[in-house]
């Protein structure tokens, strides 16, 4: 009795069970397909040594809502988008996976980013990126590599709350420097910051106002950009104790203090400098001071063949000074060169007229001296044809 009783119980648990599944089985089988949620699941996959989840073709539009992301195993650390278009950061990705240390979200067309608590490293480069948004505090802060490079940062001071970062890539952001310049201070904060690469960004001036010292920097990239001899002052790395590699190769400078930048940073190892505007003769004194310093001046040897009006010496083009060629004197201009105060701030190259004039002024420490030009607003039009024309004839 008591066994029949408990059977027929069970029988109707079961009965009910089964009604539950067709009903749900039904809800679901009814549902139009079209309105399905999408679901992305990651794939692990090697890459470096490391294994990451990829998500392959991943389509997230603002419009997109519902989406799961999901990977095969649990407590999934590291994520990659492949071949991907993320046009807003999804938010599901975050609920998914709370314990993330890598992303990489290269080319996938993001504007904004999110750096989650506990993230190491963020993979961000090549995208449209203007806002960085942290969820990480001073206290809390984990991430220790980001690269931002070729996006479109203009204020990067959500960043500096990132104290324990040792590497961060924001080159090719054209629209960082605000009037062309980039002050140090913008970086006031990142106390553990070893290598900081700001190549390719545009910008004319390179400053320190604030005296900001980056306590752990040791490589400082500012390769490639409009970086003129009037506006390197080389005090602006003073304040940088840990320098021991300093880039700023493919500028236009003509001249660089070396006495004053090997005195004030006495832990510079090494200095990129290819691709300057140097005088032949004038690159030779700066080459000999630096090997006297002990400090070395690396090479790519690949470059590209040198420019008319510039020959190879020491493996880096120089300015020619070839008797019979007019001798090109570079101008440096000292117009109070606050980057607002003029909208044409310095003018490079002008030829001198009289073939015998010296190239180059040496004063009596053996640095060059550009003769010092003031232009009048009225006559900046005609120095700017000038120099356009000589741009013209040099290049
Ligand atoms: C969502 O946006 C994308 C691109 O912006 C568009 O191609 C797609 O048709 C939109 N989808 C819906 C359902 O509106
Ligand atoms: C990236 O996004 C912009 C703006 O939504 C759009 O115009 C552009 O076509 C997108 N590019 C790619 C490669 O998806
Ligand atoms: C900085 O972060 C705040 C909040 O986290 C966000 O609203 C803002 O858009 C961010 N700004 C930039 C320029 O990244
Ligand atoms: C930084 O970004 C530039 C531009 O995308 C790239 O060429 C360079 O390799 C990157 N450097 C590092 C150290 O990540
Ligand atoms: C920065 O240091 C220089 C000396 O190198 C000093 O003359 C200047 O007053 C300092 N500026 C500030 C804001 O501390
Ligand atoms: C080094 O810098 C100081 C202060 O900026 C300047 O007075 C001095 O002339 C510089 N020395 C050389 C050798 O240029």
């Amino acid at each position: 009795m008591h066994h029949t009783g408990s059977n027929a119980k069970m029988l109707r648990k079961l009965n009910c069970q089964l009604a539950m599944c067709v009903l749900l089985c039904t809800v679901q089988f009814l549902l139009p397909a079209s309105s399905a949620d999408p679901m992305y699941e990651c794939k692990l996959e090697k890459r470096q040594d490391e294994t990451v989840c990829v998500f392959h073709n991943v389509r997230y539009f603002a419009n997109t809502t519902g989406v799961t992301f999901t990977a095969p195993v649990s407590k999934v650390q590291h994520i990659a988008f492949e071949d991907s278009t993320l046009e807003i950061f999804p938010p599901e990705l975050l609920n998914s996976f709370k314990d993330l240390r890598s992303l990489n979200v290269v080319s996938t067309n993001l504007s904004s980013v999110v750096i989650p608590a506990k993230l190491e490293r963020l993979y961000a480069s090549n995208n449209r990126i203007s806002r960085v948004i942290v969820h990480q505090t001073r206290d809390s802060t984990t991430l220790q590599e980001l690269m931002l490079d070729s996006n479109q940062l203009r204020d990067i001071s959500n960043l500096t709350r990132l104290a324990k970062l040792e590497t961060l890539n924001l080159s090719g952001n054209r629209d960082l420097p605000v009037d062309d310049t980039i002050d140090l201070g913008q970086f006031k904060g990142l106390d553990s910051l070893k290598y900081l690469l700001l190549t390719d960004i545009g910008m004319n001036y390179f400053e320190n106002e604030h005296n900001v010292s980056l306590p752990s920097l040791t490589m400082l990239d500012l390769s490639s950009n409009n970086l003129l001899t009037s506006s390197l002052e080389v005090k602006v790395f003073e304040p940088l104790q840990s320098l021991e590699i300093l880039r700023i190769a493919y500028n236009r400078i003509t001249d660089l203090d070396v006495l004053n930048l090997t005195k004030g940073n006495p832990n510079l190892k090494t200095i990129y400098l290819q691709g300057s505007h140097f005088q032949c003769d004038h690159q030779r004194l700066i080459l000999e001071h630096l090997k006297k310093a002990n400090v070395e001046t690396p090479v790519d040897k690949n470059q590209s063949p040198c420019l008319l009006g510039f020959e190879t010496q020491d493996d880096m083009c120089c300015k020619s000074v070839a008797p019979g060629i007019l001798p090109i004197t570079t101008t440096t201009l000292k117009n109070n060169y606050h980057p607002t105060s003029s909208s044409v701030p310095v003018v490079p190259a002008v030829p001198t007229a009289d073939p015998t004039a010296p190239t180059v002024a040496k004063s009596d420490d053996g640095k060059s001296v550009g003769p010092t030009v003031m232009l009048s607003n009225s006559c900046m039009l005609t120095a700017v044809t000038v120099a356009t024309i000589t741009k013209l004839i040099l290049f």
